[in-house]
């Protein structure tokens, strides 16, 4: 089945809260449903919005908005060890993550907490904590609105690196999740190597599944606000890849700049937005009614009806002030429409 809407209202569609509106927003069940909708009505224009937790609109959409509804989850395979399983694309993530801890199954918990429908987990290869999706991904399974066919592509066909995907390059506007294929499995293997981790895990006892999971729903909420309480899409900047020597040269001068490996390539060096632009002098800084946030400046916040534009004059401004303090780019990884 397929339900379609005219002009809707999406405030209750993204987690920043901003009034905007679309002119059409079509709900489906199954790829015959897709099928059928791209056969007749050939959109022009379209996006697909999974539960609006990394979207922000800063106007009136003029095209159609695809919303997969299907949530089912099916255990593909259990061989004592590994179990394979597969979610629809609507199924909520942190639901998941939470199942996969009562199984006593091993490869998510890092990843507990964040606010995602498990069909937009893949696009930006969501990550926390020194984990991120990919680790746990066998196949990503899609509607391909070109051919109208439904196509799988492994892991290595995602070509997953940090915040990014086959989905946000070749197959944008083309591709429609439908399901995520994972790999868990019953032999623990803790990853506490991220900041705070082991010292909130072992705080409640050791490294078991459900300590893991309880430590980074604390350490995330007590740093990241909540979108039910204010409007806000998690971490609203990447942080940056930056030569290694320019790297090189900001150490010199700051001491204290939190930086990492780019996996793979030693030529780069990543560093964390969240205290570029701390120390630009902006955490809890205030524009109407948007603003930094003031327990993690990545994170970019609407106080109360601010719209789109709103949000992106700061983040221009954010942007502005880093490029001037630093001399580092910082890019959105929320999608702006
Ligand atoms: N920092 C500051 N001030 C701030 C924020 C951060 O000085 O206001 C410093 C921290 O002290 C730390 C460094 O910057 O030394 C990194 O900060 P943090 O550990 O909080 O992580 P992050 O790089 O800011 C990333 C992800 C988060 C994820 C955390 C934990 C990105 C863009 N963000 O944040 O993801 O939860 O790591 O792994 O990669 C999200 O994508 O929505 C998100 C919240």
């Amino acid at each position: 089945m397929k339900r379609i809407y005219n002009n809707i209202n999406l405030v209750n569609r993204n987690s920043f809260g901003v009034v905007e509106s679309a002119a059409t927003l079509v709900e489906f069940d199954t790829v015959d449903d897709l099928r059928e909708y791209f056969a007749d009505q050939q959109p022009r224009q379209w996006y697909v919005l999974g539960a609006g937790n990394n979207t922000l609109f800063t106007k009136f959409y003029d095209g159609v908005l695809i919303v997969p509804k299907s949530a089912e989850r099916t255990i593909l395979c259990d061989d004592g060890e590994s179990v394979d399983i597969r979610v629809e694309a609507a199924h909520d993530w942190d639901e998941l993550v939470a199942w996969s801890v009562e199984q006593g199954l091993w490869g998510i918990e890092n990843l507990s907490a964040i606010p995602s429908s498990v069909g937009a987990a893949p696009v930006q290869n969501i990550g926390a904590y020194g984990a991120e999706a990919k680790d746990a991904i066998t196949v990503v399974e899609y509607f391909d609105t070109r051919t109208m066919e439904v196509v799988r592509l492994n892991n290595e066909e995602c070509r997953f690196a940090y915040r990014e995907s086959i989905f946000k390059q070749e197959l944008k506007g083309v591709a429609i999740i439908l399901a995520v294929e994972l790999r868990l499995c019953r032999t623990p293997r803790p990853n506490l190597g991220y900041g705070d981790v082991i010292k909130e895990v072992e705080s409640r006892g050791g490294a078991t599944l459900s300590n893991i999971r309880d430590a980074i729903c604390a350490i995330r909420s007590s740093k990241l606000p909540d979108p039910k309480v204010l409007g806000n899409a998690g971490s609203f900047f990447k942080n940056p890849i930056v030569e290694r020597e320019v790297a090189k040269r900001l150490l010199e001068r700051y001491a204290d700049m939190p930086h990492y490996p780019v996996a793979g390539d030693d030529t780069k060096v990543k560093l964390a937005a969240g205290w570029l632009i701390d120390r630009s002098g902006l955490k809890g800084y205030r524009q109407g009614a948007v603003g930094v946030h003031e327990r993690q400046a990545l994170v970019l916040v609407n106080y109360g009806g601010a719209t789109g534009g709103d949000v992106i004059a700061l983040a221009e401004y954010v942007c502005g002030e880093v490029k001037r303090c630093f001399g580092v780019e910082i890019s959105p990884e929320v999608n702006i429409l």
